[in-house]
């Protein structure tokens, strides 16, 4: 359940003017008070992991160590040479776009109703003194095929449901992959690893963040960590925005063009018995450019326990280090409470 709040794109249209202030609930005093290290300094970008180099025989031991670390370290890195065809990421951009810039009425025929987290609109919003984020969301369901909700993909552009099809097929692709790879590394079977990840739930978030005036007032979407097992991020539009929170401060996050970015979430710290970090992130907004991003969660299926996998439970001498609970139930508490920094994964702890 998340309470209806203005629609922000139209919100910055009408009410952007140099003259106008935005509305308090949107002014977040964090947002220019916090440090902020620019992801152009090379000693702090995050790790670029190849997916090519996995691939190859020849060098696949060592990238596997360095997609391990970087899970270890970091909860995030990018991911180049993915193999998801340019055609297939430039559609899916297009149609994106093309989405937002709809008239208002005509997205809001996919509105999200008050009791879904499928739709156009925000989610997340508990209480009416809850400060808001500066942007608006598309989500949808995406795989299992047989659990999306048809009534919630856009009918324009026209290619839309086509555009988003193939490129969840591909980025679920890249996930089972991936999942592959995290299993050897963490010396787990790959097949058990897969298995609870099996018709491999994939929802989408798209978030649109018009510009702001204010922007250094304002956050485009609140700190967070992703429920999910793993994300990959696409930037829609050329405009950066994630920070992600490193050593106690925030490192913007320089995506390279065409590359994935790809973060642990709570699912997959939790079943890594917290040999993986799901690391906490936001979205800043830009003064005069929309931003777009569009990220794709992996979870585990509904009829699996989020909790420590059995082996490494093992292997840490008997130690769960976290709760398991039902991932209906997981999810549930994670729709139930806005967005909070760790606090998702933080109050499952043992
Ligand atoms: C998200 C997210 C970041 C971004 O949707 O969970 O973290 O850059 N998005 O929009
Ligand atoms: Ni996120």
């Amino acid at each position: 359940m998340s309470l209806p709040v203005p629609n922000v794109q139209e919100l910055a249209r009408t009410g952007n003017r140099p003259d106008q202030q935005i509305p308090d609930r949107y002014v977040r005093l964090e947002a220019c008070t916090d440090e902020v290290i620019s992801g152009h300094d090379i000693n702090a970008a995050i790790p670029v992991i190849d997916l090519a180099k996995l691939l190859d025989l020849q060098s696949s031991q060592e990238e596997c160590a360095k997609l391990g670390s970087a899970c270890l370290h970091w909860g995030f890195f990018q991911l180049t040479n993915h193999g998801v065809p340019d055609d297939v990421i430039s559609d899916v951009r297009r149609d994106l776009i093309e989405f937002f810039r709809l008239p208002l009425e005509a997205k809001e025929a996919y509105a999200k109703p008050p009791d879904k987290h499928e739709g156009y609109g925000q989610h997340f919003v508990v209480s009416e003194k809850q400060k808001l984020d500066w942007g608006d969301l598309l989500h949808l369901q995406l795989r299992p095929t047989e659990s999306r909700d048809l009534s919630f993909w856009p009918a324009h552009p026209p290619s839309f449901s086509n555009s988003v099809e193939r490129y969840s097929l591909e980025t679920a692709k890249v996930t089972r992959c991936l999942l592959e790879f995290l299993a050897m590394d963490m010396g787990v079977d790959p097949e058990s690893l897969l298995e609870i990840f099996r018709g491999q739930p994939q929802t989408m978030r798209v978030s649109y963040y018009p510009p702001c005036r204010q922007a250094d007032k304002v956050l485009g979407l609140s700190p967070h960590c992703d429920a999910a097992g793993l994300t990959l991020l696409l930037q829609v539009n050329e405009v950066q925005g994630l920070q992600i929170r490193k050593d106690g401060k925030w490192l913007a996050v320089d995506a390279l063009d065409g590359a994935l970015v790809v973060n642990i979430g709570d699912m997959l710290e939790i079943l890594s018995n917290g040999r993986y970090r799901s690391i906490e992130h936001r979205a800043v907004v830009h003064p005069e450019k929309e931003r777009i991003s569009a990220a794709v969660f992996h979870q585990v299926c509904r009829k699996a326990t989020v909790g420590p996998l059995p082996d490494l439970v093992m292997k840490d001498g008997g130690r769960p280090v976290y709760k398991s609970m039902a991932c209906e139930d997981f999810m549930k508490r994670f729709f139930s409470a806005k967005l909070d920094g760790r606090a998702n994964v933080e109050g499952l702890r043992i």
